[in-house]
């Protein structure tokens, strides 16, 4: 089959690879090929056992793999063919020099822009779908423009906005699509050519078209807004457990001011993923650099009120356990960042985890998808750690379970059968405030909610 157009991704990772395979799907006339460097990652994307767990995603995949959508390594081949390169690869914060801990560190960025000036043989349009500081185009312009085969690149910069656990369903209706570029004839062409891919199945209006340092910095932005209303609840998460005010009521009657709105208002052990605190810290460096330095504090407070929740939540195990928990069994419900995914990036499970080892606990893991990732994540100090395939095991003779992640199934557990296992007094600290309280109070748990009053059988 003669297909209209060649498009590329390069980056086959969590973006990538269900980005990619959603516009093959509603784009059939497209030949769409996904490259990475990492090998073995492509072959699991042409397996049953693909890389990124998403609901819906496999679906997907077997609809459209080796009919209009190709995992490959060969990346050279890729660029000569396509006519659109979408740059999806990894934009971690930097571990090293100037700006490290803070900024990003761009040079899997830069080695791409490199690859295609390499093997480009015509002009193409480069699409930035990673995450990436304000002006990033400008630097990567400099670059494709200093190829001496006189081929002409435009970058646009389409920022993703998927979430974990949810992206087949976000790439299916978005709230929006953002597609920034020069405000020039030839940069309105080709983010012309980007709207034409969306428009197979969004609504022209959905479509938001800026200027390229807009769409850019909105990404970040966005992400930033988010979390600050995470960390603005858990804030007062801490206050509602010092004055017998309630999280959830709280959350409920703020959130229904239509100007406020409901969502992102849970409180929980802090927020997790591969990009909040990334992309936070990159705004914070931005607008340091630029010598905005009360902006630049604003913004970090949002990062250090998570790391202050995550803190709060061991040291109120460890207070409430009367002071220790050396050699007690403390059982961990839910390992990945959120529910639906077995990504562990950035989990405040991880950092809990540490914690509670290091005050010489044992601990007994289970999560129903992340548990791979878990033993990446502890590897070298994880002699006190047990992963179970089974809640109840992970339970049995534990003095505590702390619940980290909202899986829908904890909800089902039969917590008879789990207090009646565990020795006494037996205590559980929902840390997503998902559970029955009042429920495993009567069963005779002493229940520890997050922002709420705890309740305990003490006297
Ligand atoms: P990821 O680590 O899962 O995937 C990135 C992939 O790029 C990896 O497989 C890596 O091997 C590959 N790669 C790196 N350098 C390469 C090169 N030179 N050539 C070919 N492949 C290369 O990352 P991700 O989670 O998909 O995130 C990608 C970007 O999208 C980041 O900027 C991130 O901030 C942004 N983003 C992520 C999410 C999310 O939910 N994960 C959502 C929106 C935006
Ligand atoms: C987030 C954004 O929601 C996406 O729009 C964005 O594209 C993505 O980051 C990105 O740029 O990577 P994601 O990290 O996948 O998506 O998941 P979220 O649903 O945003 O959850 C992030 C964290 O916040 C999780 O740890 C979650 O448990 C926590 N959270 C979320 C809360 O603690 N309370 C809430 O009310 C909502």
């Amino acid at each position: 089959m003669k297909f209209k157009k060649n498009i590329l991704c390069i980056g086959a990772g969590y973006v990538g690879g269900p980005t990619m395979s959603v516009i093959a799907l509603k784009c059939p006339e497209y030949k769409i090929n996904v490259v990475d460097i990492n090998k073995n990652r492509i072959k699991e994307w042409n397996s049953d056992n693909l890389p990124v767990f998403e609901p819906g995603l496999m679906e997907v995949v077997k609809k459209v793999r080796g009919k209009n959508l190709f995992f490959s390594d060969d990346i050279k081949n890729g660029i000569k063919k396509a006519d659109i390169i979408f740059v999806s690869v990894n934009t971690p914060t930097k571990t090293f020099g100037e700006g490290a801990g803070m900024a990003s560190d761009l040079q899997y960025w830069e080695k791409t822009a490199h690859e295609i000036i390499k093997y480009s043989e015509r002009n193409k349009i480069i699409v930035e779908k990673s995450t990436l500081p304000v002006r990033t185009a400008q630097a990567l312009e400099r670059i494709l423009k200093s190829n001496r085969k006189k081929i002409k690149f435009e970058v646009i910069s389409n920022p993703e906005f998927l979430s974990e656990g949810s992206a087949i369903k976000d790439l299916l209706e978005p709230d929006r699509i953002l597609i920034g570029s020069h405000q020039t004839e030839e940069g309105i062409k080709s983010a012309q050519e980007i709207i034409d891919i969306y428009t197979h199945w969004i609504p022209r209006e959905k479509i938001i078209s800026t200027n390229l340092w807009s769409s850019e910095l909105s990404k970040l932005v966005a992400n930033a807004f988010l979390a600050q209303r995470i960390s603005s609840i858990n804030s007062i998460s801490a206050l509602c457990e010092k004055t017998d005010a309630d999280i959830t009521e709280i959350s409920y009657a703020v959130g229904k001011d239509s100007r406020i709105g409901p969502k992102f208002l849970n409180a929980g052990v802090g927020f997790g993923g591969s990009c909040f605190k990334k992309d936070i810290l990159n705004l914070v460096y931005i607008a340091r650099s630029y010598g905005l330095e009360e902006v630049a504090d604003y913004w970090e407070m949002i990062v250090k009120i998570n790391q202050y929740q995550e803190r709060r939540f061991v040291h109120r195990i460890v207070k409430e356990m009367f002071n220790t928990i050396s050699e007690k069994k403390i059982a961990i419900f839910g390992f990945a960042f959120k529910a639906n995914t077995g990504d562990t990036r950035e989990s405040p499970a991880i950092y809990i985890t540490k914690k509670l080892l290091e005050e010489r606990a044992f601990v007994s893991i289970y999560d129903p998808k992340a548990i791979d990732n878990a033993k990446i994540d502890l590897k070298g100090i994880d002699s006190n750690v047990k992963y179970e395939i089974d809640p109840y095991k992970a339970a049995k003779n534990s003095n505590a379970i702390a619940i980290l992640t909202e899986w829908e199934e904890f909800k089902k557990l039969n917590f008879k059968r789990i207090y009646s296992s565990m020795k006494k007094p037996a205590f559980i600290f929902d840390g997503r405030n998902i559970l029955n309280h009042k429920n495993l109070y009567k069963i005779g748990f002493n229940v520890y909610p997050l922002g709420k009053t705890a309740l305990t059988h003490f006297k």
